[in-house]
């Protein structure tokens, strides 16, 4: 990569944005760059602030403090018609009586669109998400992931500059679910239009985005791609938040991290500030059985669980409280009562600041 060019303008630029409702503090100080053609998700558990936030961006929310602008122009004093936004909430809701076509064609009828242009735009958009045939069904007889994508085809009839939508998958069962990603992924490139996906389910927004932004009590804990959340937590909410870790608390010392009971455990990926008190995250897949004499610590296999492609091992050792979970691929190969040894590279050890 050309370290040396400058970073892409981003296309929506939300800067010190605060909202509160009473004693709530939804959003706090919250800063985030949108690149134009992103596939960008705000993840975070039930009550965090993602909502809020897209409100906000919508223009159905008007924040205590902060800015927000779209290509430098200010969005904050543009009501919602005149934002190029469209939100696709969280229930979205078709008109039980009206035909697919009627309802995607609904917001263009709105804005006095020209009948052809019309019933062009909305043959051309049925045939993006796949429901060319399904034009003149009444969404009653739809399946749930059809349902989605009449809401999805009436989101991006208008050609919005920036697509939001709130947990846009949640009504659909695991399996639709799973469909759905990969053709929301594809619809997002296909139509080149910017998406800001919200949602608590972290697998999702993992294999959907670009870049995610994990929230937490209304404040940006960190924005990143998927993989760098992953193997560079900004703290202990977000290795905890994304994916399995084992954590070790102990104090900061040159190679890694001193855990009481269990000596130096070792750690060099380092992304903490530099606190004395810190937590060192190892990942359940970097963790290997080793002989006794390679062994950083050893303990006794209380449980273990076979996935099908892969297993997982409950190791308990004495003097940490929780068991270490190790992830192995196939079957297990050890049984439960069996005295095992582990260790890891201290590459694979994240040491972050103790959380607070
Ligand atoms: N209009 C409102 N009046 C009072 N409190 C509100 C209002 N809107 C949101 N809140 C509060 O603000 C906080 C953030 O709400 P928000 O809806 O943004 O959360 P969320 O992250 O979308 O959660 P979920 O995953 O459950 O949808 C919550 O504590 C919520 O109760
Ligand atoms: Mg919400």
């Amino acid at each position: 990569m050309n370290t040396t060019s400058p970073p892409p303008k981003p296309l929506i630029r939300v800067e010190g944005v605060s909202r509160s409702f009473g004693d709530v503090v939804a959003l706090d100080d919250v800063s985030i760059d949108i690149h134009a053609n992103e596939f960008f998700a705000l993840l975070g558990p039930s009550g965090c602030g993602k909502t809020t936030l897209l409100r906000v961006l919508a223009g159905f929310e008007h924040p205590d403090a902060g800015t927000v602008t779209l290509d430098d122009v200010d969005l904050l004093g543009l009501p919602p018609h005149r934002r190029p936004v469209n939100l696709m909430f969280q229930s979205y809701a078709l008109f039980p009586h009206m035909s697919v076509e009627a309802n995607v064609a609904y917001g263009l009828e709105r804005e006095r669109r020209p009948k052809d242009e019309i019933r062009e735009r909305v043959r051309e958009v049925l045939a993006t998400v796949g429901l060319s045939d399904k034009a003149r069904n009444r969404p009653t007889q739809l399946s749930g992931g059809q349902r989605q994508r009449v809401a999805l085809a009436r989101a991006i009839v208008k050609r919005p500059r920036l697509l939001l939508l709130d947990e846009p998958l949640s009504a659909l069962d695991r399996k639709v679910r799973a469909e759905m990603q990969l053709e929301l992924k594809r619809l997002q490139h296909d139509v080149g239009i910017t998406f800001v996906v919200v949602t608590h389910d972290q697998e999702e927004a993992m294999s959907m985005a670009d870049r995610i932004a994990v929230l937490s009590h209304g404040r940006v804990q960190q924005t990143d791609s998927p993989v760098d959340l992953y193997q560079r937590p900004a703290n202990t909410f977000v290795a905890d938040f994304i994916g399995t870790s084992n954590a070790f608390d102990g104090s900061r010392v040159v190679g890694g991290v001193l855990v009481p009971g269990l000596g130096l455990l070792p750690g060099a990926a380092i992304t903490g500030s530099g606190t004395s008190q810190a937590t060192l995250v190892v990942r359940p897949e970097d963790i290997t059985l080793v002989d006794e004499v390679s062994a950083v610590v050893s303990g006794e296999v209380i449980d273990t669980q076979f996935f099908g492609g892969s297993s997982r091992i409950a190791v308990m050792v004495p003097l940490h409280e929780v068991p270490i979970v190790v992830t192995r691929h196939g079957t297990a190969h050890v049984d439960r009562g069996a005295r095992v040894h582990l260790a890891w590279s201290a590459d694979k050890g994240v040491v972050l600041d103790a959380a607070e």
